[in-house]
């Protein structure tokens, strides 16, 4: 049995689905939720509004201790705090979105966030019994062991029709390039890149609604229950 819960692990490049696909798991089992990628987020705006040079490793490294990132898992209405600063907006924008990877790139911030979201994960599944974690390194790193492993996928053009909605942007093309500029980034960085590992589950949501891949996840969810 899974007396200590169940762990859903969800990773996948920008605009694959994860955030949605993750809330919507997390409702159905009243679950708990958990974006890792607004916690990177939120570092990087402590980093760019105390006017650390994002460029500078060191720096961001001696930084990353200070801010105090505090995480609402209510997949109904997840919030993120800096020292007690709602930032869900301002984590939302064209210069932190510009930032991150060269913050989530710092092995002290990855440190530093991997443990707290291993201690929520922790509190969250002894509390209700389990939580949905999405981000680039949490089925490698963060829970490996997680009875559900999966990786998102969908195409290119999806990706940058799905995120260009959520920004309200007409420019699609623009949004693509920016969407593989950062996937490039994150793939591609020394410590924990965003990688497909063998035995995570590789879903392309790319000709699926919302509905459908929430079904699926939630079927994997539940055999895992069963076969505890
Ligand atoms: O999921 P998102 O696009 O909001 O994530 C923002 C950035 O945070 C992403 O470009 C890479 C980084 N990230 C990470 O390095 N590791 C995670 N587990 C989640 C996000």
């Amino acid at each position: 049995g899974r007396a200590e819960g169940i762990v859903i692990a969800i990773d996948g490049p920008s605009g694959s689905g994860k955030s949605s696909t993750a809330k919507g798991v997390a409702k159905a089992r009243d679950w708990r939720y958990l974006d890792t990628g607004a916690m990177y987020r939120a570092i990087t705006w402590w980093m760019v509004s105390n006017q650390i040079d994002v460029t500078d490793a060191a720096a961001v490294a001696q930084a990353a201790s200070r801010p105090v990132i505090t995480m609402g898992t209510d997949p109904s209405a997840p919030t993120v705090q800096v020292d007690g600063t709602d930032v869900a907006q301002a984590i939302r924008t064209d210069e932190v979105t510009g930032n991150v990877s060269a913050v989530s790139a710092v092995p002290e911030v990855r440190e530093r966030l991997v443990a707290r979201q291993r201690e929520i994960i922790a509190e969250e599944c002894a509390a209700v019994g389990g939580i949905v974690v999405e981000g680039r390194d949490i089925t490698t790193v963060v829970a490996p062991d997680a009875p559900v492993k999966l990786f998102l996928t969908a195409s290119a053009e999806a990706r940058a029709q799905r995120r260009s909605k959520e920004v309200h942007s007409s420019d699609v093309a623009a949004t693509q390039a920016a969407l593989a500029r950062r996937d490039k980034l994150d793939s591609s960085r020394a410590v924990s890149p965003l990688t497909q590992t063998a035995d995570a589950t590789e879903l392309d949501t790319t000709g699926l609604s919302l509905d459908e891949v929430v079904g699926l996840v939630v079927k994997l969810a539940d055999e895992a229950q069963t076969r505890g």
